[in-house]
Protein backbone atom coordinates (compact mmCIF):
# COMPACT_ATOMS: atom_id res chain seq x y z
CA UNK A 1 0.00 0.00 0.00
CA UNK A 2 1.29 3.37 -1.21
CA UNK A 3 1.96 6.11 1.89
CA UNK A 4 -0.88 7.87 0.45
CA UNK A 5 -3.63 5.14 1.14
CA UNK A 6 -1.82 4.85 4.54
CA UNK A 7 -3.43 8.49 5.41
CA UNK A 8 -7.14 7.20 5.05
CA UNK A 9 -8.65 6.31 8.25
CA UNK A 10 -8.32 2.61 9.67
CA UNK A 11 -11.75 1.39 8.06
CA UNK A 12 -11.38 2.68 4.53
CA UNK A 13 -9.95 -0.04 2.08
CA UNK A 14 -8.71 2.15 -0.16
CA UNK A 15 -5.85 0.85 -2.41
CA UNK A 16 -3.55 3.65 -4.72
CA UNK A 17 -0.98 1.91 -6.77
CA UNK A 18 1.12 3.86 -8.70
CA UNK A 19 1.37 2.60 -12.14
CA UNK A 20 3.43 4.51 -14.37
CA UNK A 21 6.95 5.85 -14.16
CA UNK A 22 6.19 10.08 -14.11
CA UNK A 23 1.74 9.57 -13.92
CA UNK A 24 -0.86 7.38 -13.51
CA UNK A 25 -1.97 5.61 -10.46
CA UNK A 26 -4.57 2.74 -10.06
CA UNK A 27 -7.06 3.40 -7.08
CA UNK A 28 -9.31 0.40 -5.64
CA UNK A 29 -10.80 -0.92 -2.55
CA UNK A 30 -13.58 2.01 -2.99
CA UNK A 31 -17.19 1.99 -4.81
CA UNK A 32 -18.20 5.36 -6.19
CA UNK A 33 -21.83 5.03 -6.07
CA UNK A 34 -21.73 5.31 -2.72
CA UNK A 35 -20.92 8.14 -0.64
CA UNK A 36 -17.11 9.05 -0.20
CA UNK A 37 -15.74 9.20 3.20
CA UNK A 38 -13.96 12.46 4.04
CA UNK A 39 -10.29 10.80 4.69
CA UNK A 40 -10.78 8.88 1.44
CA UNK A 41 -11.37 12.24 -0.45
CA UNK A 42 -8.11 14.09 0.65
CA UNK A 43 -6.70 10.85 -0.16
CA UNK A 44 -7.89 10.45 -3.40
CA UNK A 45 -7.16 14.53 -4.44
CA UNK A 46 -3.67 14.29 -3.18
CA UNK A 47 -2.97 11.39 -5.29
CA UNK A 48 -4.51 12.91 -8.43
CA UNK A 49 -2.10 15.88 -7.90
CA UNK A 50 0.71 13.72 -7.43
CA UNK A 51 0.12 10.87 -10.06
CA UNK A 52 -1.62 13.09 -12.52
CA UNK A 53 -4.07 10.59 -13.93
CA UNK A 54 -6.24 8.59 -11.68
CA UNK A 55 -8.24 5.33 -12.92
CA UNK A 56 -10.83 3.41 -11.01
CA UNK A 57 -11.75 0.14 -12.67
CA UNK A 58 -15.23 -2.12 -12.30
CA UNK A 59 -17.35 1.58 -11.34
CA UNK A 60 -21.01 0.88 -11.97
CA UNK A 61 -22.16 4.28 -10.99
CA UNK A 62 -25.28 6.19 -12.71
CA UNK A 63 -24.70 9.52 -14.42
CA UNK A 64 -25.72 11.38 -11.15
CA UNK A 65 -23.22 9.52 -9.28
CA UNK A 66 -20.66 10.78 -11.56
CA UNK A 67 -22.25 14.22 -11.05
CA UNK A 68 -22.17 13.70 -7.71
CA UNK A 69 -18.28 12.67 -7.33
CA UNK A 70 -17.12 15.41 -9.34
CA UNK A 71 -19.23 17.80 -7.38
CA UNK A 72 -16.91 17.02 -4.50
CA UNK A 73 -13.62 18.15 -6.27
CA UNK A 74 -15.25 21.82 -6.64
CA UNK A 75 -17.94 23.05 -8.83
CA UNK A 76 -18.76 21.62 -12.79
CA UNK A 77 -17.72 23.47 -15.41
CA UNK A 78 -20.66 23.32 -18.86
CA UNK A 79 -18.25 23.05 -21.81
CA UNK A 80 -20.35 25.42 -25.27
CA UNK A 81 -19.43 23.12 -27.82
CA UNK A 82 -19.54 19.91 -26.52
CA UNK A 83 -22.30 17.15 -26.62
CA UNK A 84 -24.39 17.22 -23.53
CA UNK A 85 -27.56 15.32 -22.67
CA UNK A 86 -29.69 18.58 -22.79
CA UNK A 87 -31.01 17.99 -18.84
CA UNK A 88 -28.24 18.16 -17.16
CA UNK A 89 -25.63 20.39 -19.28
CA UNK A 90 -22.77 19.56 -16.77
CA UNK A 91 -22.49 15.86 -18.02
CA UNK A 92 -20.88 16.04 -21.64
CA UNK A 93 -21.84 12.42 -23.76
CA UNK A 94 -19.57 10.92 -26.33
CA UNK A 95 -21.72 8.30 -27.88
CA UNK A 96 -19.63 7.85 -31.12
CA UNK A 97 -20.66 5.22 -33.44
CA UNK A 98 -21.00 4.20 -37.09
CA UNK A 99 -23.17 6.98 -37.55
CA UNK A 100 -21.51 10.09 -35.34
CA UNK A 101 -17.45 9.55 -36.06
CA UNK A 102 -15.43 11.31 -32.91
CA UNK A 103 -14.67 14.55 -33.53
CA UNK A 104 -11.72 16.84 -32.11
CA UNK A 105 -10.48 14.78 -29.31
CA UNK A 106 -7.75 13.18 -31.54
CA UNK A 107 -5.35 15.77 -30.81
CA UNK A 108 -3.10 16.22 -27.87
CA UNK A 109 -4.44 19.49 -25.80
CA UNK A 110 -5.53 20.18 -21.88
CA UNK A 111 -9.06 20.70 -21.57
CA UNK A 112 -10.75 24.36 -22.16
CA UNK A 113 -7.25 25.86 -22.13
CA UNK A 114 -9.30 28.63 -24.34
CA UNK A 115 -11.07 29.78 -20.80
CA UNK A 116 -9.03 32.24 -18.56
CA UNK A 117 -9.36 29.74 -15.88
CA UNK A 118 -8.92 25.98 -17.11
CA UNK A 119 -10.46 23.21 -15.77
CA UNK A 120 -8.54 21.86 -12.85
CA UNK A 121 -9.36 18.23 -13.44
CA UNK A 122 -11.44 15.84 -16.16
CA UNK A 123 -13.25 12.81 -15.03
CA UNK A 124 -14.08 10.49 -18.50
CA UNK A 125 -15.86 7.18 -17.46
CA UNK A 126 -16.69 4.32 -20.03
CA UNK A 127 -20.16 3.20 -20.41
CA UNK A 128 -20.00 1.19 -23.50
CA UNK A 129 -16.45 0.89 -25.44
CA UNK A 130 -14.82 -1.74 -28.14
CA UNK A 131 -12.99 -5.12 -26.61
CA UNK A 132 -10.04 -3.15 -28.13
CA UNK A 133 -9.32 -0.20 -29.79
CA UNK A 134 -10.39 3.65 -28.16
CA UNK A 135 -7.44 3.99 -25.91
CA UNK A 136 -6.90 7.63 -24.25
CA UNK A 137 -3.01 8.68 -24.23
CA UNK A 138 -1.86 10.71 -21.63
CA UNK A 139 1.83 12.89 -21.07
CA UNK A 140 3.05 14.03 -17.93
CA UNK A 141 4.11 17.89 -18.86
CA UNK A 142 5.26 18.38 -15.38
CA UNK A 143 8.02 15.16 -16.74
CA UNK A 144 8.46 17.21 -19.60
CA UNK A 145 9.60 20.06 -17.94
CA UNK A 146 12.03 17.95 -15.77
CA UNK A 147 13.58 17.09 -18.98
CA UNK A 148 14.28 19.70 -20.58
CA UNK A 149 17.75 21.35 -20.85
CA UNK A 150 18.91 24.20 -18.16
CA UNK A 151 19.55 26.41 -21.16
CA UNK A 152 16.06 25.74 -22.56
CA UNK A 153 14.60 26.18 -18.93
CA UNK A 154 15.93 29.50 -18.92
CA UNK A 155 14.86 30.54 -21.98
CA UNK A 156 11.02 29.75 -21.88
CA UNK A 157 10.84 31.09 -18.31
CA UNK A 158 8.63 33.86 -17.96
CA UNK A 159 7.47 33.71 -21.38
CA UNK A 160 3.23 33.71 -21.94
CA UNK A 161 1.49 32.51 -24.74
CA UNK A 162 -2.13 32.94 -26.34
CA UNK A 163 -4.84 30.55 -26.33
CA UNK A 164 -8.07 30.26 -28.40
CA UNK A 165 -11.10 27.96 -29.42
CA UNK A 166 -9.72 27.82 -32.33
CA UNK A 167 -10.52 24.31 -33.24
CA UNK A 168 -14.77 24.66 -32.71
CA UNK A 169 -14.50 27.81 -35.09
CA UNK A 170 -16.05 24.95 -37.97
CA UNK A 171 -19.01 24.43 -35.92
CA UNK A 172 -20.27 27.65 -36.85
CA UNK A 173 -20.52 26.93 -40.49
CA UNK A 174 -19.80 29.62 -43.30
CA UNK A 175 -23.49 31.58 -43.10
CA UNK A 176 -23.94 35.00 -42.01
CA UNK A 177 -25.90 33.61 -38.97
CA UNK A 178 -22.95 31.36 -38.03
CA UNK A 179 -20.37 34.49 -37.96
CA UNK A 180 -22.46 36.22 -35.60
CA UNK A 181 -22.71 33.28 -33.54
CA UNK A 182 -18.75 32.82 -33.59
CA UNK A 183 -18.62 36.51 -32.78
CA UNK A 184 -20.50 36.02 -29.89
CA UNK A 185 -18.64 33.46 -28.88
CA UNK A 186 -15.42 35.22 -28.97
CA UNK A 187 -16.67 37.80 -27.18
CA UNK A 188 -17.28 35.16 -24.44
CA UNK A 189 -14.07 33.65 -24.88
CA UNK A 190 -11.59 36.38 -25.46
CA UNK A 191 -7.98 34.66 -26.28
CA UNK A 192 -6.89 33.74 -22.83
CA UNK A 193 -2.86 34.70 -21.88
CA UNK A 194 -1.19 31.54 -20.36
CA UNK A 195 2.34 31.30 -18.62
CA UNK A 196 4.12 29.19 -20.61
CA UNK A 197 5.59 27.16 -17.57
CA UNK A 198 3.26 27.22 -14.23
CA UNK A 199 3.44 26.15 -10.66
CA UNK A 200 1.36 23.15 -10.07
CA UNK A 201 -1.15 24.58 -7.05
CA UNK A 202 -0.56 21.23 -5.31
CA UNK A 203 2.74 20.02 -5.91
CA UNK A 204 4.40 23.26 -6.71
CA UNK A 205 6.14 21.22 -10.00
CA UNK A 206 7.00 23.08 -12.72
CA UNK A 207 4.61 22.25 -15.67
CA UNK A 208 4.95 23.23 -19.61
CA UNK A 209 1.57 24.75 -20.41
CA UNK A 210 0.79 25.03 -24.03
CA UNK A 211 -1.19 22.50 -26.33
CA UNK A 212 -1.65 22.15 -30.42
CA UNK A 213 -5.11 22.31 -30.36
CA UNK A 214 -5.78 25.46 -28.39
CA UNK A 215 -2.72 27.43 -28.15
CA UNK A 216 -2.04 29.81 -30.95
CA UNK A 217 0.92 32.16 -30.50
CA UNK A 218 3.93 33.52 -28.29
CA UNK A 219 3.62 36.77 -26.50
CA UNK A 220 6.54 39.03 -28.10
CA UNK A 221 7.57 37.04 -30.29
CA UNK A 222 7.17 37.12 -34.79
CA UNK A 223 5.09 33.82 -36.06
CA UNK A 224 8.33 32.25 -37.47
CA UNK A 225 10.05 32.20 -33.73
CA UNK A 226 6.50 31.44 -32.33
CA UNK A 227 5.43 28.64 -34.80
CA UNK A 228 9.18 27.34 -34.33
CA UNK A 229 9.60 27.16 -30.09
CA UNK A 230 5.52 25.91 -29.84
CA UNK A 231 6.22 23.05 -32.12
CA UNK A 232 9.15 21.72 -30.27
CA UNK A 233 7.22 22.03 -26.62
CA UNK A 234 4.27 20.36 -28.14
CA UNK A 235 6.78 17.79 -29.59
CA UNK A 236 7.45 16.94 -25.47
CA UNK A 237 4.14 14.55 -25.49
CA UNK A 238 5.64 12.02 -27.89
CA UNK A 239 8.42 11.13 -25.60
CA UNK A 240 7.71 7.62 -24.58
CA UNK A 241 8.83 7.96 -21.30
CA UNK A 242 6.33 10.66 -20.60
CA UNK A 243 3.02 9.01 -21.31
CA UNK A 244 0.41 6.79 -20.00
CA UNK A 245 -1.87 5.13 -21.91
CA UNK A 246 -5.77 3.82 -20.83
CA UNK A 247 -6.93 0.74 -22.15
CA UNK A 248 -10.74 1.09 -21.31
CA UNK A 249 -13.02 -1.25 -19.63
CA UNK A 250 -17.04 -1.51 -19.23
CA UNK A 251 -17.17 0.78 -16.00
CA UNK A 252 -13.43 2.35 -15.98
CA UNK A 253 -13.45 5.81 -14.94
CA UNK A 254 -10.30 7.76 -15.10
CA UNK A 255 -9.95 11.29 -13.29
CA UNK A 256 -6.77 13.97 -15.05
CA UNK A 257 -5.05 16.79 -13.62
CA UNK A 258 -5.56 19.21 -15.94
CA UNK A 259 -3.32 21.41 -14.59
CA UNK A 260 -0.51 19.15 -15.36
CA UNK A 261 -1.02 16.65 -18.29
CA UNK A 262 -2.43 16.49 -21.80
CA UNK A 263 -4.04 13.85 -23.46
CA UNK A 264 -4.88 12.57 -26.75
CA UNK A 265 -7.94 10.04 -27.27
CA UNK A 266 -7.07 7.47 -30.20
CA UNK A 267 -10.08 7.44 -32.96
CA UNK A 268 -8.95 3.60 -34.18
CA UNK A 269 -12.28 2.00 -33.53
CA UNK A 270 -14.73 3.78 -35.79
CA UNK A 271 -17.01 2.52 -37.27
CA UNK A 272 -16.95 1.05 -33.30
CA UNK A 273 -19.15 2.54 -30.80
CA UNK A 274 -17.45 3.93 -28.41
CA UNK A 275 -19.80 5.93 -25.54
CA UNK A 276 -18.16 7.87 -22.48
CA UNK A 277 -19.60 9.95 -20.08
CA UNK A 278 -17.56 13.38 -18.99
CA UNK A 279 -17.57 15.73 -16.34
CA UNK A 280 -15.57 18.76 -16.06
CA UNK A 281 -14.36 20.30 -12.59
CA UNK A 282 -13.58 24.07 -12.97
CA UNK A 283 -10.36 25.70 -12.28
CA UNK A 284 -8.29 28.92 -11.65
CA UNK A 285 -6.32 30.73 -13.55
CA UNK A 286 -2.92 28.70 -14.23
CA UNK A 287 0.22 30.36 -11.45
CA UNK A 288 3.23 31.57 -13.49
CA UNK A 289 6.63 29.65 -12.50
CA UNK A 290 8.16 33.02 -13.28
CA UNK A 291 7.38 36.67 -13.02
CA UNK A 292 6.84 37.70 -17.36
CA UNK A 293 9.52 38.81 -19.11
CA UNK A 294 9.74 41.88 -20.63
CA UNK A 295 7.69 42.33 -23.84
CA UNK A 296 9.03 44.34 -25.98
CA UNK A 297 7.43 45.02 -29.33
CA UNK A 298 8.14 42.58 -32.42
CA UNK A 299 10.71 43.94 -34.10
CA UNK A 300 11.42 43.61 -37.79
CA UNK A 301 14.83 44.58 -38.40
CA UNK A 302 14.70 42.95 -42.17
CA UNK A 303 13.57 46.56 -43.64
CA UNK A 304 15.19 48.76 -41.11
CA UNK A 305 11.34 50.29 -40.38
CA UNK A 306 11.14 52.95 -38.15
CA UNK A 307 9.28 52.19 -34.75
CA UNK A 308 6.28 54.66 -36.29
CA UNK A 309 5.62 51.49 -38.74
CA UNK A 310 4.24 49.45 -35.73
CA UNK A 311 1.40 52.28 -34.55
CA UNK A 312 0.06 53.14 -38.55
CA UNK A 313 1.06 49.41 -40.34
CA UNK A 314 1.74 50.90 -43.46
CA UNK A 315 -1.33 52.81 -44.28
CA UNK A 316 -2.90 49.45 -43.86
CA UNK A 317 -6.73 49.23 -41.88
CA UNK A 318 -10.05 47.62 -41.55
CA UNK A 319 -12.40 48.32 -44.46
CA UNK A 320 -10.15 50.18 -46.40
CA UNK A 321 -10.24 47.44 -49.41
C1 LIG B 1 -11.54 14.26 -24.16
O1 LIG B 1 -10.58 14.76 -24.74
O2 LIG B 1 -12.17 14.85 -23.29
C2 LIG B 1 -12.02 12.88 -24.53
C3 LIG B 1 -11.00 11.84 -24.31
C4 LIG B 1 -11.47 10.49 -24.77
O3 LIG B 1 -12.55 10.39 -25.37
O4 LIG B 1 -10.75 9.51 -24.55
Amino acid sequence: MTALAERTTQASSLRIDQDGAYLGALVSGIDLSKPVSEADLAAIQQAHAEYGLLIFHDQKMSSDDLIAFGKRFGSLSVHPFAPNSGVKPELITFRNDENNPPFGTDCWHSDETFRLAPPMGTMLRATDVPSYGGDTMFASMAAAWEGLSDRMQHFISGLEAWHDFKVFKPLFGETAEGRRQMRDYEEQYPPALHPIVTKHPVTGRHVIFVNPQFTMRVKGMDEGESTALLTQLYDLVKVPEYQYRVRWQNNTLIFWDNRSTQHYAVHDYFPKRRFMDRVTISGTHPLPAFDAAEQKVVRNKKARKPEKFFNDFGGHGVGKG
